[in-house]
């Protein structure tokens, strides 16, 4: 291991924007096992009288979880809500198309805003625009949403739920630009859709906020023409724009993985250009930010229809070791120096599909980048601050030269707290750091941790769950604004400091 320096300037006048609470999101559908034996399991141990896990809505809390968004994905484009409503007995059991799996429907709207309520996350709920109409579409606000006296929103009194569930968030449709999608729609079909749905939708509801399906991935043929198109057929009724994406390493190129959010910078600054233009062409004083509603890395889908037609078939219950929690905290460093334009991010999923963390019946797995999300989703708060950093440079097949050091940071003026997350990308080389404050009288640093190995594809197990943990470090001496901090190589560490 060699050693190398670098400096990052801190000043905390100088931010980015607000960090939205809602970039801290996860995804939740049926899919696999996520929601059935992962956050609805009646037959575990760990279930309430409800039968949702215990344990894994603890770790879900733990990870300070601000949204969830359900019931998908690709199976919401073929889903009928009206079959996951009303007494359980009575509910169908079905095919699902999508994930080539059945469907017993016994969990559904209800049961998982009784979840969202549990965990105290803000539910956001998707409408079908695959095999689902405008109507339904309507309709299923007008059950959530609706106080009473109408035939939709009694239909929900009589399912035993009085009060209206003011969901606030709503994605219109799912995907629609994939020829893999149940019903997919070219941008002008899927734009004028969507634009009649979500008025029908608001007209249900004036305070919803809308999404728009953008691209599926930044390799879409359509990319980034789907997203323009849609844009500007449905502009005025649409709040966020959706962002999918899927990373891996399959080419085992782990200085270009490592470097990923070259990438991630480079999808959100073209789609901020797009709503820019979109909003430019309009003339409107109407505004669309982006909802980076999927996210995550995933390696391996699995075979959904190896053992015929199941309940809940294991799918893409993936490994994810050390170099995916350090590109996973990477997302996050992303997230936060991209706050201006991005409001909204749900990981993909939050439990056994393309998931950190893994359920069995009797316990759960924490995985690497588990922590990572943790760290970040519990510290940043405020205003993201704009970080300079002088770091050595690094070369990668995919992005030439990057910085050993990808860095984001934010601070709270109120609590007068701050916080500070740096990845050493290196594999080989430490970097001595600087950390240096340029305002403040004095900075004190309160608690570092560090995620930390020596093998990229180092991971944990059943047997050793605690191999990659965040462990607490001691704190660097702050002296005259600067402290200087020894970066292991495969690195995630974030500080929390405070201002005087
Ligand atoms: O999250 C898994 C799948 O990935 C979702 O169903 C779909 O939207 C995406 O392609």
């Amino acid at each position: 291991m060699s050693i190398t320096t670098a400096q990052v300037f801190l000043d905390t006048n100088r931010t980015i924007a607000p960090i939205s609470p809602l970039l801290f999101g996860g995804f939740a559908e049926h899919m696999g096992r996520c929601i059935y034996e992962g956050i609805y399991d009646p037959e575990s141990p760990h279930a309430d009288e409800r039968g949702l896990r215990k344990d894994v809505m603890q770790a879900l809390r733990d990870q300070s979880y601000t949204v969830i968004r359900y019931p998908g994905g690709n199976f919401l484009s073929g889903y009928n809500w009206l079959d996951g409503v009303g007494p359980k007995a009575q509910r169908p059991r079905r095919r699902d198309l999508a994930w080539q799996s059945l469907e017993t429907n016994q969990f559904g709207t209800n049961e998982f805003i009784e979840f969202c309520t549990a965990v105290d996350v803000a539910p956001m709920l998707a409408v079908n625009m695959g095999t689902g109409s405008i109507q339904s579409a309507s309709d299923l606000v007008e059950y959530c949403n609706v106080p009473g006296g109408t035939y939709w929103s009694d239909l929900r009194a009589s399912h035993g739920f009085r009060d209206p569930h003011n969901v606030r968030y709503w994605c219109v449709g799912n995907e629609m630009d994939g020829p893999w999608q149940i019903g997919h729609l070219d941008a002008v079909a899927y734009g004028k859709k969507a634009l009649e749905a979500a008025k029908m939708m608001k007209w249900q509801d004036p305070t919803i906020e809308t999404i728009l399906c953008g691209s599926s991935n930044d390799l879409m043929p359509t990319y980034p023409e789907w997203d323009r198109t849609a844009l500007e057929i449905a502009w005025e009724h649409v709040d966020y724009l959706s962002m999918h994406y899927y990373i891996n390493n399959r080419e085992e190129d782990t200085a270009s993985y490592l470097a990923s959010a070259a990438r991630f910078e480079r999808f959100v600054d073209t789609l901020e250009g797009t709503l820019r233009y979109v909003k430019a062409k309009r003339r409107s004083a109407h505004d669309v930010y982006l909802s980076w509603d999927e996210w995550q890395v995933w390696h391996s889908i699995g075979t959904p229809l190896e053992g015929g037609w199941t309940e809940a078939p294991r799918l893409a219950e993936d490994v994810y070791t050390l170099e995916d929690a350090l590109v996973v905290a990477q997302w996050l460093n992303v997230f936060l120096r991209k706050s201006h334009v991005l409001k909204i991010a749900c990981v993909a999923q939050i439990v056994n599909v393309i998931s950190w963390l893994q359920a069995r019946r009797d316990g759960l797995l924490k995985q690497p980048s588990y922590y990572a999300f943790k760290l970040v989703s519990n510290h940043a708060r405020g205003k993201a601050l704009e970080a300079l950093v002088k770091a050595p440079g690094l070369e990668t097949k995919q992005y030439g030269v990057v910085p050993a050091l990808d860095v984001s940071a934010s601070y709270d003026r109120e609590a007068q707290q701050g916080a500070l997350f740096v990845v050493n990308r290196s594999q080989t080389e430490a970097v001595v750091t600087d950390l240096v404050w340029q305002n403040g009288k004095t900075i004190h640093i309160d608690e570092v941790w560090q995620l930390a190995g020596s093998d990229p594809k180092e991971a944990n197990t059943w047997d050793e769950p605690n191999r990659l943990v965040a462990n607490g470090i001691s704190a660097p001496t702050v002296k005259d604004r600067q402290a200087t901090v020894l970066l292991p190589p495969l690195s995630f560490t974030a500080f929390t400091f405070r201002l005087e």
